[in-house]
């Protein structure tokens, strides 16, 4: 029988931990401030690969509140750009549109844009001082692809990103060749932060979602190394062969791939989560994966996208049981969140504390926010 037992410590300074106050989730000038703090400085996640524009084609989001265009040339390189118009700021293209071809033309007067953002004609526009169409491209905005998923960057001089060693974790994991299954995108009522402190923490789950068997004595280790908190169902149960068995391997470790063939059938239980601040959340089973990741339209609306992929050649029944397994257990999820969000409204404070060890995650969060509005959140 293989152990192997993994000491994890928990953070410091969480047993004098409090929660944040209401202001922060319903607030609308504390809102604008995460936004200018956290969500135009971090590396956000805008979506799957798959929902990137062809070769020659452009797609129109908003991404921390910022208009952009994304840009794919005929060669296929991906770009970002501020969806302005560099003449009197129109929008090339709507949220949500798509276009294609060899130049992008403003609806408003027409200026034309090359697919690399450089300004190729402004039509009309006579002999303004000083004006040069090589000054007038579209401003650029980071962009990097790490696995199968897009993150975009505010400012156009950061650098790659990264999320530290503990997304390095999941590398074993064959993500990129898996199948898209399931594609959901939805508005909901509650501030960003509140389904990010759902996700981080397995408190809730024996509560909010009953059906998951959490009797077979699961512990959950939980890391935070920088931009990333890295959880994971370390199951202890009875094998066929070896008595018990004791998993606390992490995804990619030399026999974790046998975790897929553990006894259980039950959805949920082997599991690597990875939460990559401020906006992933990313489940890592053994038989699919589940990408979430969310755009805050205000403060307490959030846009949350889901994506669940399989493995190739998945058996059809498998996959729409583990599809309406996680759709269940997201929507037990967003109803506590949009009841929370409620009280957070009222604009009624808790005033409570984190469980020391069960809420480590959400004490990550509660770092990083504290962190980043600094004097911001006075
Ligand atoms: S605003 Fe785009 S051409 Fe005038
Ligand atoms: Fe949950």
């Amino acid at each position: 029988m293989d152990v192997t037992v993994r000491e994890v410590p928990g953070p410091e300074g969480i047993t004098a931990a409090r929660t944040l106050p209401a202001a922060w989730y319903s607030n609308p000038a504390h809102f604008e401030a995460e936004i200018q703090n956290v969500w135009r400085r971090q590396w956000l996640c805008i979506g799957d690969e798959s929902d990137m524009p062809a070769a020659g084609a452009w797609r129109a989001i908003v991404a921390g509140g910022l208009p952009v265009l994304l840009v794919r040339d005929k060669q296929g390189a991906l770009r970002a750009f501020l969806n302005v118009c560099r003449h009197r700021a129109a929008p090339l293209c709507e949220p949500g549109d798509d276009g294609s071809g060899s130049l992008i033309s403003c609806p408003y007067h027409a200026w034309l844009y090359r697919l690399d953002g450089s300004l190729a004609r402004a039509h009309g526009v006579g002999e303004p001082e000083g004006f040069d169409t090589a000054d007038f491209s579209l401003k650029p905005l980071g962009l990097a692809t790490w696995r199968r998923w897009v993150f975009l960057h505010a400012d156009d001089a950061a650098k790659a990103p990264h999320f530290g060693p503990m997304a390095a974790a999941i590398a074993g994991y064959p993500v990129e060749a898996m199948h898209l299954v399931l594609s959901e995108s939805h508005e909901r009522p509650f501030n960003w932060k509140v389904l990010l402190e759902n996700y981080s923490e397995n408190y809730h789950t024996p509560f909010v979602h009953p059906e998951i068997d959490t009797s077979s004595s699961h512990d959950y280790p939980m890391l935070a190394d920088g931009l990333t908190l890295y959880a994971w169902d370390r199951p202890l149960r009875p094998t066929t062969d070896a008595g018990v068995r004791m998993a606390t391997l992490l995804p990619g470790e030399p026999g974790w791939e046998e975790l897929g063939s553990a006894p259980t059938a039950v959805p949920y239980d082997v599991g690597s989560y990875l939460t990559l601040w401020p906006n992933l959340m990313l489940n890592v089973f053994p038989d699919a994966s589940l990408a979430m990741w969310m755009e805050p339209l205000s403060a307490n609306r959030t846009v949350v996208h889901r994506r669940l992929y399989a493995h190739p050649g998945a058996d059809a029944d498998a996959v729409a049981a583990q599809v309406s397994a996680h759709r269940l257990v997201h929507l037990q999820d967003i109803d506590i969140c949009a009841s929370v969000q409620r009280t957070h409204d009222a604009g009624v404070n808790a005033d409570g504390v984190l469980a020391t060890v069960e809420e480590r995650g959400v004490f990550f969060v509660h770092q990083h926010i504290r962190r980043a509005m600094g004097d911001a959140a006075q």
